[in-house]
């Protein structure tokens, strides 16, 4: 009895006292588990996920690991409560890179503005809504996703970018693949910035029957004349720009959920995420109308701002308020759910969505013109250019120089590319700006060209080959 009681009172002053120093935190794994077979009793695992545990331990483990892992900082993370920690595993960081939000790149937008083309939203506007259903199971649905790919390659190939890959991207919960097209930055590829919208449909009539033509074929068609007019110019980005069509948004963000996920969990560092979803009705009295749930403020306030900076008036005039989905609508909540920073412009207050979508009346014909859609493109451009920075060049040089030639001899340039092993169709004349300030098709391989109306000054001569290879050189005119 008396050795009862003396081990008993013995291990309940020991409890107590190890209960005192004892407090919860979070670790790597790796070293908890370190610790749990050096010193069981100074540490217990509460919880694990992925490589972190929450675990609830004494001073004394907290030196032992110290003195472990050699590293700056305690090699762990100190939390208030079980419940704290419990948190701090499930909960994603926030905002992992908070870059300077900056507008310094007039002269690029200006020259964006000036070759961003309607047509070519409304053309893929109708190729989308062509498909008849875009439904993430359908056979339709995944032709998109491939034809959009080559389209996407072919952009590319046409404006000569090397520094432009396509990907599919394929899901564990959908067959459908997204599609990815990625810009790679020039001097911060590690650094990316995002847009996108989703490529499949639906209908609550049977989703065979599925046009999606605002919803979001007008998305798509956005990023990618967005995209095409950023290749138009020459503009090069400083950061990786990736253009993303997710697959079945529709049925609950499956694809953005996924590629949000594998990005957060292998630490890629995505700067910002603008949502293009619904661009193309124009069903309220401003044009754009900002997301302001599941999005991040600072980045809303920011395109704002371009469009204060941008759109105030004139040609491109561009008017903005905002509203509220009340919940995770579209593919913006997949990347804020992982703590990257996201927006979503949209195209009328909610309150006054467009009815037709989900239905087989979601075609072209509710708006009979892309110019609504237009104004997101802009947007869209001035968001790229700005976030990913860089610079315009104008005929990235492939074909070896000296096999074409060309001089501002007084008001007369001069060409010659007869030396040349592929056939020039045409020279181009760019200002330093990067306006392009005259055009010449190329008959014969020498030629002349009036350039009385240049003023003196430096420009570029650029040689367009039939395949799209361009070669350029400088001149000067005195
Ligand atoms: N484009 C819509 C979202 C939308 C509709 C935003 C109307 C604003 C106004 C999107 O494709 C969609 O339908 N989302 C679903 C939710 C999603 C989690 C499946 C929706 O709104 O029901
Ligand atoms: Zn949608």
């Amino acid at each position: 009895m008396r050795i009862l009681l003396i081990f008993l009172t013995f291990f309940t002053i020991n409890s107590v006292a190890q209960q005192q120093d004892r407090f919860y935190a979070t670790m790597n794994i790796v070293d908890a588990n370190a610790l749990k077979i050096d010193i069981p009793e100074e540490i217990d695992i509460i919880s694990t996920q992925g490589n972190e545990a929450a675990v609830y331990m004494s001073t004394e483990a907290a030196h032992k690991l110290h003195d472990r892992i050699l590293v700056h900082g305690p090699g762990y993370i100190f939390k208030a409560s079980e419940a704290e920690a419990m948190k701090a595993l499930v909960e994603k960081p926030t905002v992992r890179t908070r870059m300077p939000l900056t507008i310094t790149e007039d002269a690029t937008v200006a020259q964006v503005l000036e070759v961003i083309n309607t047509q070519n939203i409304e053309d893929h506007i109708l190729e989308l809504e062509d498909y008849g259903t875009r439904f993430h199971t359908t056979a339709t649905g995944t032709q998109a996703a491939e034809d959009l790919k080559t389209k996407w390659e072919a952009m590319a190939a046409l404006y000569n970018r090397s520094d432009v890959s396509v990907r599919l991207f394929n899901h564990s919960s959908t067959n459908m693949p997204s599609v990815i097209m990625t810009i790679e930055g020039s001097e911060l590829p590690d650094e990316y910035v995002i847009v996108g919208g989703h490529l499949d449909s639906t209908s609550s009539q049977g989703n065979n029957d599925a046009p999606g033509a605002d919803d979001d074929a007008s998305g798509i068609a956005t990023i990618t004349e967005a995209t095409r007019a950023l290749f138009e110019i020459g503009f090069v980005p400083k950061r990786t720009i990736e253009v993303m069509a997710y697959a079945a948004e529709e049925v609950g963000l499956v694809g953005s959920a996924e590629i949000a996920d594998e990005y957060s969990d292998t630490n890629v560092n995505v700067v910002a995420v603008t949502q293009f979803d619904m661009t193309n009705f124009n069903g309220s009295a401003n044009d754009i109308y900002f997301i302001t749930d599941f999005t991040d403020s600072t980045l809303n306030s920011y395109l704002m701002d371009l469009l204060d900076h941008y759109n105030a008036s004139g040609d491109h005039a561009i008017t903005y308020s905002t509203s509220l989905c009340n919940y995770g609508c579209s593919d913006h909540a997949s990347w804020t759910n992982e703590g990257f920073m996201a927006s979503f412009p949209f195209e009328a207050s909610f309150a006054q969505r467009n009815g037709n979508i989900h239905t087989p009346n979601d075609t072209y014909t509710v708006s009979g013109t892309a110019d609504h859609a237009t104004k997101f493109t802009k947007l869209c451009a001035e968001f790229l250019i700005e976030t990913a920075k860089g610079e315009t060049v104008l005929g990235i040089t492939t074909i070896d120089e000296n096999s074409v030639f060309a001089v501002i001899d007084g008001n007369i340039l001069r060409y010659d590319a007869s030396a040349a092993s592929v056939y020039y169709k045409s020279i181009q004349v760019y200002d330093v700006t990067g306006k392009k300030v005259a055009e010449h098709a190329i008959n014969e391989k020498q030629g002349t060209i009036d350039v009385s109306r240049l003023s003196s000054g430096v420009y570029v001569a650029n040689f367009v080959s039939n395949s799209g290879a361009t070669a350029a050189m400088k001149l000067s005119k005195k």
